[in-house]
Protein backbone atom coordinates (compact mmCIF):
# COMPACT_ATOMS: atom_id res chain seq x y z
CA UNK A 1 0.00 0.00 0.00
CA UNK A 2 1.03 3.37 -0.52
CA UNK A 3 2.03 6.00 2.21
CA UNK A 4 0.75 9.27 1.20
CA UNK A 5 2.99 11.08 3.69
CA UNK A 6 5.95 9.55 2.14
CA UNK A 7 5.07 10.21 -1.44
CA UNK A 8 4.55 13.45 -0.43
CA UNK A 9 8.57 13.55 0.99
CA UNK A 10 9.84 11.70 -1.61
CA UNK A 11 8.30 14.00 -4.61
CA UNK A 12 9.60 17.34 -2.49
CA UNK A 13 13.05 15.35 -2.08
CA UNK A 14 13.32 14.64 -6.27
CA UNK A 15 12.19 18.75 -6.51
CA UNK A 16 15.15 19.88 -4.56
CA UNK A 17 17.19 17.52 -6.21
CA UNK A 18 16.23 19.17 -9.53
CA UNK A 19 16.49 22.58 -7.99
CA UNK A 20 20.78 21.72 -6.47
CA UNK A 21 21.14 20.30 -10.26
CA UNK A 22 20.06 23.09 -11.91
CA UNK A 23 21.42 25.55 -9.85
CA UNK A 24 18.54 27.22 -9.42
CA UNK A 25 18.87 30.21 -7.46
CA UNK A 26 17.16 29.92 -4.11
CA UNK A 27 17.33 30.26 -0.25
CA UNK A 28 16.48 27.80 2.47
CA UNK A 29 14.37 30.24 4.79
CA UNK A 30 13.00 28.67 8.70
CA UNK A 31 9.98 30.59 10.00
CA UNK A 32 9.47 29.80 14.09
CA UNK A 33 6.22 30.58 15.23
CA UNK A 34 4.50 30.08 11.81
CA UNK A 35 1.36 29.20 12.86
CA UNK A 36 0.74 32.57 14.72
CA UNK A 37 -0.85 35.62 13.77
CA UNK A 38 2.32 37.23 12.05
CA UNK A 39 3.61 33.42 10.98
CA UNK A 40 0.46 32.46 8.90
CA UNK A 41 0.37 35.49 6.21
CA UNK A 42 4.27 35.76 6.60
CA UNK A 43 4.65 31.72 5.76
CA UNK A 44 2.52 32.70 3.02
CA UNK A 45 4.10 35.64 1.94
CA UNK A 46 7.68 33.71 1.74
CA UNK A 47 6.15 31.26 -0.39
CA UNK A 48 5.02 33.85 -2.76
CA UNK A 49 9.25 34.81 -2.97
CA UNK A 50 11.06 33.29 -6.15
CA UNK A 51 14.36 33.87 -4.29
CA UNK A 52 13.15 31.27 -1.65
CA UNK A 53 13.56 27.51 -2.95
CA UNK A 54 12.51 26.07 1.02
CA UNK A 55 10.84 27.01 3.59
CA UNK A 56 10.17 25.24 6.94
CA UNK A 57 7.03 26.07 9.46
CA UNK A 58 8.25 25.77 13.08
CA UNK A 59 5.60 26.50 15.63
CA UNK A 60 4.99 24.66 18.84
CA UNK A 61 1.00 24.41 18.26
CA UNK A 62 -0.79 24.08 14.65
CA UNK A 63 2.23 23.95 11.95
CA UNK A 64 1.02 20.33 10.39
CA UNK A 65 -2.54 22.41 9.18
CA UNK A 66 -0.53 25.26 8.11
CA UNK A 67 1.79 23.64 6.57
CA UNK A 68 -0.52 21.53 4.52
CA UNK A 69 -2.39 24.80 3.61
CA UNK A 70 0.27 26.66 2.21
CA UNK A 71 2.08 23.69 0.29
CA UNK A 72 -1.06 23.62 -2.10
CA UNK A 73 0.00 27.30 -3.53
CA UNK A 74 1.50 26.32 -7.08
CA UNK A 75 4.85 28.18 -6.29
CA UNK A 76 8.25 26.86 -6.29
CA UNK A 77 9.26 26.64 -2.84
CA UNK A 78 9.40 23.16 -1.41
CA UNK A 79 7.13 24.12 2.24
CA UNK A 80 7.90 21.36 4.87
CA UNK A 81 6.37 21.63 8.45
CA UNK A 82 7.65 21.01 11.87
CA UNK A 83 5.62 20.32 15.41
CA UNK A 84 7.25 21.12 18.96
CA UNK A 85 10.61 21.48 20.32
CA UNK A 86 11.61 17.71 19.34
CA UNK A 87 11.75 19.10 15.76
CA UNK A 88 13.59 22.45 16.17
CA UNK A 89 17.06 20.81 15.32
CA UNK A 90 15.27 19.31 11.82
CA UNK A 91 14.10 22.65 11.42
CA UNK A 92 16.85 24.30 11.43
CA UNK A 93 19.18 22.63 10.01
CA UNK A 94 20.28 24.27 6.64
CA UNK A 95 18.98 27.41 6.97
CA UNK A 96 20.12 30.43 5.27
CA UNK A 97 17.49 32.85 6.92
CA UNK A 98 15.37 32.30 10.01
CA UNK A 99 12.62 34.80 10.88
CA UNK A 100 11.31 34.61 14.04
CA UNK A 101 8.20 35.92 15.43
CA UNK A 102 7.71 33.55 17.99
CA UNK A 103 6.22 34.55 21.44
CA UNK A 104 3.09 36.52 22.74
CA UNK A 105 1.51 39.56 21.37
CA UNK A 106 -0.02 42.34 23.84
CA UNK A 107 -3.06 43.06 24.85
CA UNK A 108 -4.49 47.29 25.48
CA UNK A 109 -2.95 48.27 28.43
CA UNK A 110 0.25 46.65 27.97
CA UNK A 111 4.23 47.49 27.33
CA UNK A 112 6.15 45.77 24.94
CA UNK A 113 8.32 45.16 28.01
CA UNK A 114 5.38 43.39 29.40
CA UNK A 115 5.91 40.60 27.13
CA UNK A 116 9.37 39.81 28.42
CA UNK A 117 8.73 37.32 31.06
CA UNK A 118 7.05 35.02 28.11
CA UNK A 119 8.98 35.70 25.65
CA UNK A 120 12.77 36.26 26.82
CA UNK A 121 12.33 32.48 27.29
CA UNK A 122 11.20 31.26 23.62
CA UNK A 123 13.74 33.90 22.05
CA UNK A 124 16.80 31.61 24.23
CA UNK A 125 15.45 28.13 23.21
CA UNK A 126 14.78 29.35 19.74
CA UNK A 127 18.68 30.83 19.78
CA UNK A 128 20.12 28.12 21.27
CA UNK A 129 19.17 26.14 18.49
CA UNK A 130 20.33 27.92 16.22
CA UNK A 131 23.74 28.42 17.29
CA UNK A 132 23.42 24.49 17.18
CA UNK A 133 21.83 23.63 14.53
CA UNK A 134 22.68 26.66 11.56
CA UNK A 135 25.20 29.23 13.10
CA UNK A 136 25.85 30.62 9.82
CA UNK A 137 22.29 31.79 9.15
CA UNK A 138 21.19 35.52 9.09
CA UNK A 139 18.39 36.33 12.02
CA UNK A 140 15.44 38.38 11.45
CA UNK A 141 13.87 39.00 15.05
CA UNK A 142 10.62 39.86 15.19
CA UNK A 143 9.42 38.87 18.90
CA UNK A 144 9.10 41.22 21.15
CA UNK A 145 10.76 43.66 23.12
CA UNK A 146 13.09 43.67 20.10
CA UNK A 147 14.95 46.08 22.42
CA UNK A 148 15.75 43.53 25.01
CA UNK A 149 15.20 39.73 22.45
CA UNK A 150 18.08 41.11 20.25
CA UNK A 151 20.75 41.36 23.08
CA UNK A 152 19.08 37.61 24.32
CA UNK A 153 20.18 36.33 21.01
CA UNK A 154 23.31 38.17 21.18
CA UNK A 155 24.55 36.80 24.38
CA UNK A 156 23.24 33.00 23.88
CA UNK A 157 24.79 33.22 20.34
CA UNK A 158 28.47 34.66 22.56
CA UNK A 159 27.64 31.78 24.77
CA UNK A 160 27.92 29.33 22.42
CA UNK A 161 30.71 30.47 20.63
CA UNK A 162 28.70 31.51 17.35
CA UNK A 163 27.80 35.19 17.75
CA UNK A 164 28.11 37.23 14.26
CA UNK A 165 27.00 40.63 14.93
CA UNK A 166 26.33 41.27 11.00
CA UNK A 167 23.82 38.44 11.02
CA UNK A 168 21.23 39.08 13.82
CA UNK A 169 19.02 41.89 12.99
CA UNK A 170 16.59 42.80 14.86
CA UNK A 171 12.78 44.15 12.53
CA UNK A 172 12.21 47.16 12.92
CA UNK A 173 10.70 47.80 8.87
CA UNK A 174 7.03 47.89 10.26
CA UNK A 175 8.17 51.28 12.07
CA UNK A 176 9.23 52.41 8.47
CA UNK A 177 6.24 50.98 6.89
CA UNK A 178 4.25 53.13 9.12
CA UNK A 179 6.71 56.18 8.54
CA UNK A 180 6.40 56.03 5.06
CA UNK A 181 2.50 55.60 5.14
CA UNK A 182 1.95 58.34 7.36
CA UNK A 183 4.00 60.69 5.93
CA UNK A 184 2.76 60.23 2.70
CA UNK A 185 -0.76 60.82 3.90
CA UNK A 186 0.46 64.76 5.21
CA UNK A 187 2.05 65.34 1.96
CA UNK A 188 -0.46 63.67 -0.44
CA UNK A 189 2.15 61.52 -2.02
CA UNK A 190 1.84 57.85 -2.89
CA UNK A 191 3.48 55.90 0.04
CA UNK A 192 6.04 53.60 -2.71
CA UNK A 193 7.60 57.27 -3.17
CA UNK A 194 7.99 57.81 0.14
CA UNK A 195 11.50 57.03 1.92
CA UNK A 196 11.77 57.60 5.73
CA UNK A 197 14.60 56.38 7.92
CA UNK A 198 13.76 55.31 11.30
CA UNK A 199 16.16 54.77 13.89
CA UNK A 200 16.91 53.91 17.56
CA UNK A 201 14.98 51.12 18.37
CA UNK A 202 11.61 49.32 18.54
CA UNK A 203 9.17 50.16 21.05
CA UNK A 204 7.54 53.70 21.82
CA UNK A 205 9.63 56.83 22.55
CA UNK A 206 13.00 54.61 20.99
CA UNK A 207 11.09 54.49 17.44
CA UNK A 208 12.69 57.36 16.12
CA UNK A 209 11.61 58.80 12.81
CA UNK A 210 14.11 61.37 10.80
CA UNK A 211 11.62 63.33 9.32
CA UNK A 212 14.33 65.82 8.23
CA UNK A 213 16.15 63.00 6.37
CA UNK A 214 12.80 62.08 4.36
CA UNK A 215 12.97 61.65 0.60
CA UNK A 216 11.53 63.25 -1.67
CA UNK A 217 13.45 66.02 0.24
CA UNK A 218 10.21 68.00 2.43
CA UNK A 219 9.56 69.88 5.15
CA UNK A 220 6.89 70.00 8.11
CA UNK A 221 5.35 72.10 10.34
CA UNK A 222 6.07 72.21 14.30
CA UNK A 223 2.35 70.47 14.98
CA UNK A 224 2.83 68.11 11.45
CA UNK A 225 6.06 66.67 13.29
CA UNK A 226 4.78 66.57 16.62
CA UNK A 227 1.63 64.43 15.20
CA UNK A 228 3.56 62.10 12.72
CA UNK A 229 6.17 61.46 15.49
CA UNK A 230 3.93 60.47 18.20
CA UNK A 231 1.73 58.34 15.31
CA UNK A 232 4.84 56.69 14.43
CA UNK A 233 5.99 56.26 18.08
CA UNK A 234 2.41 54.83 19.20
CA UNK A 235 1.19 52.55 15.78
CA UNK A 236 1.52 49.17 17.16
CA UNK A 237 -0.44 50.43 20.15
CA UNK A 238 -2.93 52.02 17.73
CA UNK A 239 -3.50 48.62 16.11
CA UNK A 240 -3.37 46.89 19.44
CA UNK A 241 -6.36 48.53 20.85
CA UNK A 242 -8.74 48.61 17.73
CA UNK A 243 -7.67 44.97 17.95
CA UNK A 244 -9.25 45.54 21.15
CA UNK A 245 -7.82 41.96 23.86
CA UNK A 246 -7.08 39.96 20.44
CA UNK A 247 -3.54 40.73 19.66
CA UNK A 248 -1.65 43.14 17.88
CA UNK A 249 -0.37 43.93 14.29
CA UNK A 250 -0.10 40.76 12.53
CA UNK A 251 -0.45 41.53 8.77
CA UNK A 252 1.27 44.73 8.35
CA UNK A 253 4.16 43.28 10.16
CA UNK A 254 3.87 40.09 7.88
CA UNK A 255 4.30 42.61 4.99
CA UNK A 256 6.59 44.06 6.66
CA UNK A 257 8.52 41.28 7.00
CA UNK A 258 8.63 39.69 4.40
CA UNK A 259 9.71 43.19 2.61
CA UNK A 260 12.69 42.88 5.04
CA UNK A 261 13.69 39.31 4.43
CA UNK A 262 13.33 39.86 0.57
CA UNK A 263 16.01 42.51 0.86
CA UNK A 264 17.90 40.35 3.28
CA UNK A 265 18.20 37.52 1.06
CA UNK A 266 19.18 39.81 -1.94
CA UNK A 267 22.06 41.04 -0.01
CA UNK A 268 23.37 37.45 0.37
CA UNK A 269 22.69 36.89 -3.08
CA UNK A 270 24.82 39.63 -3.88
CA UNK A 271 23.10 42.59 -5.19
CA UNK A 272 24.65 45.77 -4.47
CA UNK A 273 22.84 48.87 -2.73
CA UNK A 274 20.47 47.10 -0.25
CA UNK A 275 20.41 49.47 2.22
CA UNK A 276 17.10 48.91 5.28
CA UNK A 277 16.73 50.11 8.62
CA UNK A 278 17.21 47.42 11.43
CA UNK A 279 18.56 47.21 14.81
CA UNK A 280 21.69 45.96 15.05
CA UNK A 281 25.08 46.03 17.11
CA UNK A 282 26.18 49.58 16.50
CA UNK A 283 28.86 51.86 17.31
CA UNK A 284 27.07 54.85 16.05
CA UNK A 285 25.85 55.51 19.75
CA UNK A 286 27.44 54.88 23.00
CA UNK A 287 24.92 51.95 22.81
CA UNK A 288 25.36 48.42 22.19
CA UNK A 289 22.71 48.02 19.53
CA UNK A 290 20.83 50.61 17.85
CA UNK A 291 18.04 50.88 15.10
CA UNK A 292 19.85 53.22 11.67
CA UNK A 293 20.59 52.12 8.41
CA UNK A 294 22.46 48.71 7.56
CA UNK A 295 24.28 48.26 3.71
CA UNK A 296 22.70 43.94 3.52
CA UNK A 297 25.20 41.60 2.01
CA UNK A 298 26.46 38.17 1.07
CA UNK A 299 27.31 38.18 5.22
CA UNK A 300 24.48 40.16 6.50
CA UNK A 301 24.98 43.84 7.92
CA UNK A 302 28.12 44.18 5.85
CA UNK A 303 28.00 48.17 7.02
CA UNK A 304 26.09 50.19 9.75
CA UNK A 305 25.27 54.13 8.58
CA UNK A 306 25.98 57.50 10.95
CA UNK A 307 22.49 58.77 11.64
CA UNK A 308 23.44 61.74 9.47
CA UNK A 309 22.82 65.70 10.61
CA UNK A 310 19.91 65.38 13.41
CA UNK A 311 17.33 68.45 13.97
CA UNK A 312 17.20 70.23 17.45
CA UNK A 313 13.57 67.73 17.95
CA UNK A 314 15.54 64.80 16.66
CA UNK A 315 18.48 65.41 19.16
CA UNK A 316 16.23 66.04 22.22
CA UNK A 317 14.08 62.65 20.83
CA UNK A 318 17.60 61.08 20.53
CA UNK A 319 18.18 61.51 24.53
CA UNK A 320 14.92 60.04 25.67
CA UNK A 321 15.54 56.95 23.05
CA UNK A 322 19.14 56.21 24.08
CA UNK A 323 17.51 56.30 28.46
CA UNK A 324 15.43 53.86 27.43
CA UNK A 325 17.39 51.53 24.99
CA UNK A 326 20.16 51.32 27.45
CA UNK A 327 17.25 49.34 30.16
CA UNK A 328 16.08 47.63 27.81
CA UNK A 329 19.44 46.21 26.20
CA UNK A 330 20.32 45.67 29.93
CA UNK A 331 17.71 43.92 30.86
CA UNK A 332 17.86 41.46 28.28
CA UNK A 333 21.47 40.89 28.65
CA UNK A 334 21.39 40.42 32.44
CA UNK A 335 18.58 37.40 31.37
CA UNK A 336 21.06 35.36 30.04
CA UNK A 337 24.18 36.41 31.87
CA UNK A 338 22.58 36.08 35.32
P1 LIG B 1 0.58 34.98 18.10
O1 LIG B 1 0.29 34.61 19.51
O2 LIG B 1 -0.58 35.10 17.15
O3 LIG B 1 1.58 33.94 17.49
C1 LIG B 1 2.76 33.55 18.13
C2 LIG B 1 3.11 32.14 17.73
O4 LIG B 1 4.29 31.78 18.43
C3 LIG B 1 2.01 31.11 18.12
O5 LIG B 1 1.65 30.32 17.00
C4 LIG B 1 2.70 30.27 19.18
O6 LIG B 1 2.31 28.92 19.20
C5 LIG B 1 4.17 30.42 18.78
N1 LIG B 1 5.10 30.06 19.84
C6 LIG B 1 4.97 30.26 21.18
N2 LIG B 1 6.02 29.70 21.81
C7 LIG B 1 6.81 29.18 20.85
C8 LIG B 1 8.04 28.47 20.88
N3 LIG B 1 8.68 28.20 22.02
N4 LIG B 1 8.56 28.08 19.71
C9 LIG B 1 7.94 28.34 18.54
N5 LIG B 1 6.77 29.00 18.45
C10 LIG B 1 6.23 29.40 19.60
O7 LIG B 1 1.41 36.34 18.13
P2 LIG B 1 1.76 37.31 16.89
O8 LIG B 1 0.71 38.33 16.77
O9 LIG B 1 2.14 36.48 15.72
O10 LIG B 1 3.06 38.07 17.49
C11 LIG B 1 4.25 37.37 17.71
C12 LIG B 1 5.32 38.28 18.33
O11 LIG B 1 5.71 39.29 17.40
C13 LIG B 1 4.86 39.03 19.58
O12 LIG B 1 5.89 39.01 20.53
C14 LIG B 1 4.62 40.45 19.08
O13 LIG B 1 4.73 41.39 20.09
C15 LIG B 1 5.73 40.56 18.06
N6 LIG B 1 5.55 41.63 17.07
C16 LIG B 1 6.67 42.31 16.69
C17 LIG B 1 6.58 43.30 15.74
C18 LIG B 1 7.81 44.05 15.29
O14 LIG B 1 7.67 45.08 14.62
N7 LIG B 1 9.01 43.60 15.57
C19 LIG B 1 5.34 43.60 15.15
C20 LIG B 1 4.22 42.88 15.54
C21 LIG B 1 4.35 41.88 16.52
C1 LIG C 1 4.02 46.71 16.59
O1 LIG C 1 4.75 47.70 16.52
O2 LIG C 1 2.93 46.66 16.00
C2 LIG C 1 4.47 45.53 17.38
O3 LIG C 1 5.62 45.80 18.10
C3 LIG C 1 3.39 44.94 18.23
C4 LIG C 1 3.01 45.79 19.41
O4 LIG C 1 2.93 45.24 20.52
O5 LIG C 1 2.77 46.98 19.23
Amino acid sequence: PTNPQMEREQSVLRREGCRAKGGAPGFKVAILGAAGGIGQPLAMLMKMNPLVSVLHLYDVVNSPGVTADISHMDTGAVVRGFLGQQQLESALTGMDLVVIPAGVPRKPGMTRDDLFNINAGIVKTLCEGIAKCCPNAIVNLISNPVNSTVPIAAEVFKKAGTYDPKKLLGVTMLDVVRANTFVAEVLGLDPREVDVPVVGGHAGVTILPLLSQVKPPCSFTPEETEYLTKRIQDGGTEVVQAKAGTGSATLSMAYAAVKFADRCLRGLRGDAGIVECAFVASQVTELPFFASKVKLGRGGAEEVHQLGPLNEYERAGLEKAKKELEASIQKGVSFIRK
